[in-house]
């Protein structure tokens, strides 16, 4: 059902990469809701041609941009003040990659060339779509930028790895670009920490269907899926969640308030 929430809006969506990713369904959503999307994807996801078709349905133009590349994240912009015709209103991050957890590395032993490319492609891309996109003057006033974070950056999730130290950057960035960015143009920008969701960089992490189930067992809503956190970001792109800026917001069916659920007691 469309609310016409994003009615006139436009917006850049990063890292739908098949139908599985948060971003894909973000991407819908925004679309039936009356947003312009223009979307895109690191140059190697763009080759395997699912996000071709998210493009072509959503009349969608497609960009390649390795978000951890300065001169790729211009040419975004400057597409998406061509293709527009003057600034986006709304911005999803969402993007994550751990070499380190590819290669099966624990915590205590990670590899630092690999910390560096977890931090840079998680973490740091976000601070450089965010200075890329406030020095071309990229941001519509009022706007509203939200960025994927799981509650990793808080608790201790073994297996998470140095994604963990990532996502807790990630937060501090969007704090700390959020008082600029607000002070300057009315724009929000605002985490999303979501719930395990059976995506290609979720069931990347060992022991994801364990940490699931556990999640939700703890969650008395259970595990918030894709398609819900599709409908909280809308409402955060939205003009109804004006004031909103900064936070770190659990979509996580209440999984972050628990200490122990009574399905577990055995
Ligand atoms: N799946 C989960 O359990 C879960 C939970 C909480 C938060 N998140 C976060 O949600 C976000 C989206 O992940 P997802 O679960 O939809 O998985 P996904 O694998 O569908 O999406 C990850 C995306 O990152 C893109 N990407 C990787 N490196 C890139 C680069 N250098 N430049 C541009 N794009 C690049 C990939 O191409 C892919 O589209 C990530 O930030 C992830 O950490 C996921």
């Amino acid at each position: 059902m469309s609310y016409g929430l994003l009615r006139g809006k436009k917006g850049i969506i990063t890292g739908a990469l098949d139908e599985k990713s948060i971003a894909w369904h973000v991407a819908l959503r925004a679309y039936e809701e009356g947003a312009q999307i223009l979307l895109t994807n690191a140059p190697v996801a763009l080759r395997l041609g699912q996000p071709q078709a998210l493009a072509e349905k959503l009349n969608a133009p497609l960009i390649p941009a390795d978000l951890t590349q300065i001169p790729d994240i211009e040419k975004l912009y400057d597409e998406a003040l061509r293709h527009f015709g003057g600034p986006v209103d709304f911005v999803l991050h969402s993007v994550g990659m751990s070499p380190n957890i590819r290669k099966g590395k624990s915590y205590p032993e990670i590899d630092y060339d690999f910390y560096q490319k977890t931090l840079d492609v998680s973490a740091i891309s976000f601070h450089k779509m965010l200075q890329v996109g406030r020095r071309k003057g990229a941001f519509a006033r009022g706007g509203s930028i939200v960025a994927l974070s799981y509650i990793a950056a808080q608790r201790v999730f073994p297996k998470y790895g140095d994604m963990s130290d990532a996502k807790a950057l990630l937060e501090s960035i969007a704090r700390m670009f959020g008082y600029f960015l607000g002070k300057e143009l009315g724009v929000r920008v605002n985490i999303v920490s979501q719930s395990p969701t059976p995506t290609t960089a979720g069931t990347g992490i060992a022991g994801f269907e364990a940490m699931f189930d556990y999640a939700n067992k703890m969650s008395p809503l259970g595990n918030a899926s894709a398609a819900a956190c599709a409908d909280f970001v809308v409402a955060l792109f939205s003009d109804l969640t004006r004031s909103v800026t900064m936070q770190t917001l659990y979509h996580d069916g209440g999984f972050s308030m628990m200490g122990i659920a009574e399905e577990l007691l055995g």
